[in-house]
């Protein structure tokens, strides 16, 4: 029997619970949705569990997120998985969380290719350990060709830290080329993210309206949605929520309607 693209993953339920329960996907979807994916630490508190489990639960959200954006044709879905200030973070949950993403990014890979999923880490690699950096590359590798959906996950990312390299980046360009006058695509094609659509939506969980320094300058005309659900609670029905919220939105761009 071939597996609807509700079947995503294991335990991919979710589009089919949609259905069950006839929710209506809005017409006006974003091209890129951006997850700025949080609380995993207090749904394990509140529970009496580990740290470590919270972030555990949490890939079961990544996953149904996933399913969701597969069936519903969104194009770019990224995450934030951990930024250069979580190095600062004790080394037991750090090497913790370094293991779950390593592990969960080798066992979707059969998810990928079946999805057609095209899977991309972007942040400053070279703090990554190369057991890490050797899983990234396959992964990247295998998935180079997929057509699909463009599947990021933002490693070791910071967007003070992406602008300062496509800066340097920037300058050593214009030494050679002094008279030039510098405008805004000059960076953009340096940063990390260059060549993926800003993101049209950024959903922030947990109930922080910060953005704890995720795209900085790739997100000067995205939607926030900040929702109290906790990222090990956030499925499709609040990711649904989340893009109704954005069809609601009325995006000016600066200009009057
Ligand atoms: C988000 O959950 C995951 C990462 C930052 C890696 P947290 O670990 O920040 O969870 P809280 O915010 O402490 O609840
Ligand atoms: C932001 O969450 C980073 C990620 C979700 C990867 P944090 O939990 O690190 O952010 P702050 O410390 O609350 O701003
Ligand atoms: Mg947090």
């Amino acid at each position: 029997m071939r597996c609807a693209p509700a079947c995503y993953g294991e335990k991919m339920s979710g589009t089919a619970a949609i259905q069950s329960k006839n929710m209506q996907v809005p017409t006006k979807l974003p091209q890129h949705v951006s997850i700025i994916m949080d609380g995993n630490g207090r749904w394990a508190k509140e529970r009496g569990k580990e740290r470590i489990q919270g972030h555990f639960e949490g890939v079961n959200s990544v996953r149904a997120v996933m399913g969701a954006a597969v069936e519903w044709k969104i194009p770019y879905v990224s995450f934030f998985a951990f930024s250069e200030e979580n190095w600062g973070r004790p080394e037991a949950e750090v090497n913790g969380l370094m293991e779950l993403i390593g592990r969960a990014m080798v066992r979707e890979m059969d998810t990928f290719r079946k999805y057609d999923v095209r899977f991309v880490v972007l942040g400053n690699r070279a703090r990554l350990s190369d057991e890490i950096n050797a899983d990234i590359d396959r992964a990247m590798e295998n998935t180079a060709g997929n057509k699909g959906l463009t599947m990021i996950l933002f490693l070791s990312y910071s967007g003070q830290w992406d602008i300062l390299q496509a800066a340097e980046k920037m300058a050593h360009d214009l030494m050679n080329n002094p008279g030039h006058r510098v405008r805004p695509e000059d960076l953009t094609r340096h940063l990390v993210t260059a060549g993926i659509p800003d993101p049209d939506l950024l959903i922030r969980t947990s109930g922080e309206k910060r953005i704890s320094n995720y795209l900085l300058w790739q997100t000067a005309y995205t939607e926030f949605v900040f929702t109290e659900t906790l990222w090990p609670d956030f499925r499709e029905e609040a990711f649904l929520a989340a893009l109704e919220e954005y069809a609601s939105r009325d995006r000016r761009f600066g200009k009057i309607k």
